[in-house]
């Protein structure tokens, strides 16, 4: 029997999952002391149960105690084999020791991960240095692919379209979109300055006028990659200007900012925003039923 938990946070998604399965809903109450200290208490009869937990992992650091919590109570009251469901898996870009003494984050969050999880489902893991999430997680793994909703999304409602990857990292996403739309890609070169400083050299797109731009990635976190590549193409005199994004983290008031900029951004429902509009839930409910029963 499986019980299927989550964080408040990912309400929208969980629901949808929910009405595919014959899951039982977890119930537990978590909340704040006035301290800020965590209060956990699991609700629902865990006992040589399988728990799933759905909890997308953009504020990771906010969430990694109460989730470190939930699965040590849940071993304590008996539950087995806890499965986490992050469709966003945060984390996973500091993949190298760029400068001395700098922290190989990736490592130490997935050896923290593996030591309270047994099973991590994800949807588009950034895999830049890492080939597998095996390199740095010493559990089990599913990784789900949203590259066939995207590429349907495309499809279906746009014509001639121009897939723009904005940089080198991109084109995994892209090259594969691509294909599965027909559609045209060119992957551009960018160079991080800082935080909020990005270089992307976008003079080839000024030949592809006639089409219809599409920009893909796979996060948008601060927002500098796409306002940068957003005001190029309207130098260009592009219009109509679409950006996907797998994974929109949006900080500070990026999304507002783009938005100012008169673009239409759409993303997967792997955190819950706004400008969710393709739908992850049926992926994820199959990849439950493939890895977990
Ligand atoms: C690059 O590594 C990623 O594919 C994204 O392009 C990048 O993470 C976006 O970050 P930001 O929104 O901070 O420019």
């Amino acid at each position: 029997m499986k019980i299927f938990f989550y964080f408040e946070e990912d309400k929208i998604l969980a629901k949808k999952i929910l009405e595919r399965s014959n899951f039982e809903e977890g119930k537990f109450v978590l909340r704040q002391f006035p301290d800020q200290e965590s209060y956990l208490q699991i609700t629902s009869d865990v006992k040589d149960k399988e728990i799933i937990l759905l909890c997308s992992l953009n504020h990771p650091n906010k969430k990694a105690l109460d989730l470190m919590f939930f699965a040590q109570n849940i071993k304590d009251l008996g539950g087995k084999n806890i499965t986490l469901i992050a469709p966003y898996l945060s984390y996973m870009r500091q993949d190298k020791r760029f400068k001395d003494g700098e922290a190989i984050t990736s490592r130490i969050f997935a050896k923290f991960l593996s030591q309270h999880f047994d099973h991590l489902i994800t949807i588009d893991p950034h895999l830049h240095r890492y080939q597998y999430l095996e390199e740095i997680y010493n559990i089990k793994c599913s990784t789900i692919h949203s590259n066939d909703l995207i590429a349907d999304y495309i499809k279906n409602n746009f014509h001639k379209p121009l897939l723009i990857g904005p940089d080198s990292e991109s084109k995994q996403w892209v090259k594969s979109i691509a294909n599965k739309s027909q559609s045209d890609f060119v992957i551009l070169e960018k160079i991080r300055y800082g935080d909020y400083d990005v270089d992307i050299n976008s003079s080839e797109l000024e030949k592809y006028q006639d089409h219809q731009v599409i920009i893909i990635d796979d996060i948008i976190s601060s927002g500098s990659t796409a306002v940068k590549i957003v005001k190029d193409l309207k130098k260009f005199n592009f219009k109509d200007i679409i950006y996907i994004a797998i994974h929109g983290l949006f900080a500070k008031n990026s999304y507002q900012e783009l938005q100012n900029l008169g673009i239409d951004i759409l993303t997967c429902n792997t955190i819950n925003h706004i400008s969710n509009k393709i739908d992850v839930s049926e992926l994820i409910y199959q990849k439950i039923i493939d890895t977990c029963l």
